[in-house]
């Protein structure tokens, strides 16, 4: 089935909302963030939900959001780092949608993360980031067309994925 939508998945930092800023504009599409929209519907930022309310709580609405947007078309989403990794999320990331991880190196987060207080997850030790970062590479590998974003502009890593998209579309129409 030809693919109605984009959703870019990597580790926190990987440039997924800015990526897909450009992946929209250069498509007529949508972007939606669905941190954004997390926080839109719950009326307070990621940071505030993790520590009022937990991690758990978080996820829940994280789900919900995601779920919201199953039925939206020419569309793209740049998803939170720890959505493709629950589960309950599987669903969205199957059906007609071309999904693209964003492969980042921890060094490179650490850079680019530095002066952001917005991530909540980014104050785990050393240690702790770099298991949670090791889990999750397997699972974004399982979901999404790797695209390496080390050492490359947001518009270069973008016109990969146009490439890509445009080759899986052609292929989803041949297949028809
Ligand atoms: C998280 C990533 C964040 C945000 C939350 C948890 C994670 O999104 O959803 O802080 O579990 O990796 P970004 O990947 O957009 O930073």
């Amino acid at each position: 089935m030809k693919p109605d939508r984009i959703i870019l998945i990597g580790f926190m930092g990987s440039g997924k909302t800015t990526v897909g800023r450009i992946l929209a504009a250069r498509l007529g599409w949508d972007l939606v963030d669905t941190d954004e929209l997390v926080e839109a519907r719950a009326g307070a930022p990621v940071a505030r939900l993790f520590q009022d309310l937990g991690e758990r709580a978080f996820r829940d609405r994280e789900a919900e959001a995601l779920a919201s947007l199953r039925r939206r078309t020419r569309l793209v989403v740049a998803t939170g780092g720890g959505a493709p990794a629950q589960p309950r999320n599987r669903d969205f990331f199957s059906g007609p949608a071309a999904v693209f991880h964003l492969r980042v190196s921890l060094q490179t987060v650490r850079e680019r993360t530095r002066e952001n207080a917005g991530r909540p997850l980014l104050a785990l030790s050393e240690s702790a980031l770099r298991a949670l970062y090791e889990s999750r590479m397997p699972v974004y590998d399982s979901m999404g067309t790797a695209v390496e974003t080390e050492g490359r502009k947001p518009e270069e890593v973008a016109e990969n994925i146009l490439l890509l998209f445009r080759t899986q579309e052609s292929q989803a129409e041949n297949e028809d």
